[in-house]
């Protein structure tokens, strides 16, 4: 168990992920639903998690789209309406700040989340790994949309060939997308600072990009607001809300 941080050890730990970053020329950042939790999106499998009430298996893997595709629909809808409501938070700006620091290309965000803050916030090379909630997809032909949070019908059909359209994320089951999933391993290889932020660390392989970069000579920083199946390769740990630490960390490096 880790102590909660007194004051002069937290500056130490952000002067230490400073160091980090100030040395690098290459830096992944991978977040997770802890990033958005700031901005009033529940995360997965804390308490009061997005999944409450909802088993899993029920409304997010491809079986499950098969048997019952309205209420899949249902819940979707409701998610996308819920992101009408939602804002990016410090942490996700603060991103935004510290990709300025580095060449093009040299900065990757590879998140896990499907809320499109990173985005929203203005940070510009992202990867999405599990698909966007503003996007949809044909169930069975190619065609593929961006909808925003434009209101869908109940079972909205495809233009193309009337079958039914899908939320464009990756269901449990599912591969990832190939060109975010290559670009961000790629990336993970060559970065010198592999920041995780707010992430239990136990999906993969998203998950397994952070001992990946690990053994490929990035310094790991953590961000969380406790430890996770990641904190024991991190070379810092930083525990408390992202949305005040990331700020901390980016006031520190200017
Ligand atoms: P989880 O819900 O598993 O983990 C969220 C993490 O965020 C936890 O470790 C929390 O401690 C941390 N956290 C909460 N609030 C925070 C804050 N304010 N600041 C910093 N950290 C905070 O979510 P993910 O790790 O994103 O996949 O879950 C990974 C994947 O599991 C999701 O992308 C989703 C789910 O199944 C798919 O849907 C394919």
């Amino acid at each position: 168990m880790h102590h909660p941080l007194e004051p002069h050890e937290i500056s130490e730990e952000i002067e230490r992920a400073s160091q980090f970053l100030r040395n690098a020329e290459r830096v992944v950042v991978l977040t997770g639903a802890g990033i958005s939790a700031e901005s009033g999106v529940p995360t997965f499998r804390g308490s009061g998690g997005l999944w409450h009430g909802h088993n899993i298996y029920d409304v997010a893997t491809p079986e499950a789209f098969a048997r019952d595709p309205k209420m899949v629909w249902e819940f979707y809808n409701f998610r996308r309406e819920g992101l009408a409501q939602i804002k990016p938070n410090p942490g996700h700006y603060a991103l935004v700040v510290l990709e300025q620091r580095f060449a093009k290309n040299c900065f990757t965000i590879v998140t896990q989340n499907i809320d499109g803050l990173h985005r929203a916030a203005g940070s510009r090379n992202i990867q999405e790994l599990h698909g966007n909630l503003r996007r949809i997809k044909c169930s069975q032909c190619e065609f593929i949309e961006d909808r925003d949070l434009e209101p869908l019908p109940s079972l909205p059909k495809c233009p193309k060939c009337a079958a039914l359209l899908r939320p464009d994320v990756v269901w449990f089951g599912e591969t990832l997308p190939m060109a975010a999933w290559m670009a961000s391993e790629q990336a993970a290889s060559h970065c010198d600072c592999f920041l995780v932020v707010g992430t239990s660390a136990i999906v993969f392989p998203a998950a397994g990009l952070i001992s990946h970069a690990k053994d490929h000579g990035a310094k790991i920083v953590e961000i969380n607001m406790e430890q996770t199946q990641a904190s024991s390769i991190a070379d810092v740990g930083l525990y408390g809300p992202s949305g005040e630490i990331l700020p901390k960390i980016v006031a520190h490096l200017s």
